[in-house]
């Protein structure tokens, strides 16, 4: 019989529920404790989800019940703390959200910590479940589109809340290939101060080992995806190639054009619904088996914020910014020193909501 994991998910926002709800629902996980700051959100949510054992101390809670898995899904300002309780539990796992960090300086201490605990991690890039991102994946690894030479991604949403989903994909769809440098600039201190600090529009240039080219686009100033509606999701992710070419809409199914094939297209949309039961149950498989890799490993969403950390040291210093990446000044804060006081420019009228500050 397969052996049931014990989990505890810390933080009950919207993110902390899906989560929840996703390994109560899996055969695979108990869903033995929950934890917020908050009492009356606890109990609510504690109702919902068959009571598990409950407590405000996330610590606490993780050396009562010793998980298997120790989920945390908080704002980007609160991980460290949460890897040290994950750590201190001896849980084999820790499973939470995007963005890692908010600097590369934590970004490697995390990595660091969790190497020398020899505990697995997994970073939520959990759109690459959905069934659109699955097929340009296998368009790609079909060798349909030839040799790809470039891969691209970009969001309206700001920077610190997509872009290290964009490159977790763009990645995959180039082999997980190594980057070697990254170049990048960036407009509007609007975000800044957001509890996902970014500058209002940025866009970098990767150079992969492989010879391939990325290229990465985020916030007011970025592309419309006209092709849809939800704000959210205008997001396009893609590769070309010597025979074609192949992308997904975050909110707007895939599309491929290829020397074989011809044109086609397919459904899809992101869905947190349909995305968390695979990526749950690919943690339960990663636990059994230390060859099934779960596809949001830490060492992966490690890879893709030191792309987003590369881009925003080359904003800062100018020039090139070679990889990998060592300690260095927290890029927001470097950020907030060197970007200039004017409003950013938008691409689309429909960014104004939530780039109040812009340019008009
Ligand atoms: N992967 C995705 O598709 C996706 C989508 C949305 C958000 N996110 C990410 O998920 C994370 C959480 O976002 P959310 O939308 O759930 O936020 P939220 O504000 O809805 O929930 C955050 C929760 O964390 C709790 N919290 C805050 N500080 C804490 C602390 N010090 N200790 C314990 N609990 C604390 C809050 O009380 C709240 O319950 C963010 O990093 C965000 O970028 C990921």
């Amino acid at each position: 019989m397969s052996r049931i994991y014990k989990v505890v998910v810390v933080g009950l926002g919207k993110r902390g529920l899906h989560h929840a709800a996703a390994f109560k629902t899996n055969p695979r996980f108990e869903l033995a404790g929950i934890s917020t700051r908050d009492p009356a959100r606890l109990e609510k949510a504690a109702a919902e989800l068959g009571h598990p054992r409950t407590s405000t101390d996330p610590l606490a809670l993780a050396r009562e019940v010793r998980p298997d898995v120790f989920c945390f899904c908080t704002p980007p300002a609160v991980r460290r703390p949460l890897i040290e309780a994950g750590i201190e539990s001896r849980a084999a796992l820790i499973a939470y959200e995007k963005p890692m960090a908010l600097s590369m300086n934590e970004a490697i201490e995390i990595r660091k910590a969790v190497r020398a605990a020899g505990v697995k991690t997994v970073v939520s890039h959990q759109h690459r479940y959905g069934q659109h991102y699955q097929k340009v994946a296998q368009i790609i690894q079909s060798g349909a589109l030839g040799r790809v030479h470039t891969v691209y991604g970009h969001s309206v949403g700001w920077m610190l809340h997509l872009f290290t989903h964009l490159v977790d994909y763009m990645r995959w769809y180039n082999g997980n290939a190594e980057a070697e440098w990254v170049m990048g600039q960036a407009a509007g201190r609007g975000k800044l101060s957001d509890n996902h600090p970014s500058p209002d529009h940025v866009a970098g240039i990767i150079h992969f080992a492989n010879g391939v080219r990325g290229y990465v686009e985020s916030g007011a100033g970025a592309p419309d995806v006209p092709e849809v509606d939800y704000w959210w999701r205008k997001n396009r992710i893609g590769a070309q190639g010597t025979d074609g070419h192949a992308e997904v809409l975050t909110g707007g199914g895939w599309r491929a054009v290829t020397k074989t094939r011809g044109a086609q297209s397919g459904e899809g949309c992101m869905s947190y619904d349909l995305d968390m039961p695979p990526y749950v149950e690919d943690i339960a498989r990663w636990l059994d088996d230390e060859a099934s890799v779960h596809p949001c490993n830490g060492e992966s969403a490690y890879k893709g914020f030191e792309i987003a950390m590369g881009v925003l040291r080359s904003v800062v210093a100018r020039g090139q910014v070679r990889l990998p990446l060592g300690p260095g000044d927290p890029e927001i804060e470097a950020l907030k020193k060197a970007l200039p006081d004017a409003p950013v420019l938008l691409s689309a009228e429909a960014n104004r909501k939530e780039y109040p500050t812009a340019a008009s």
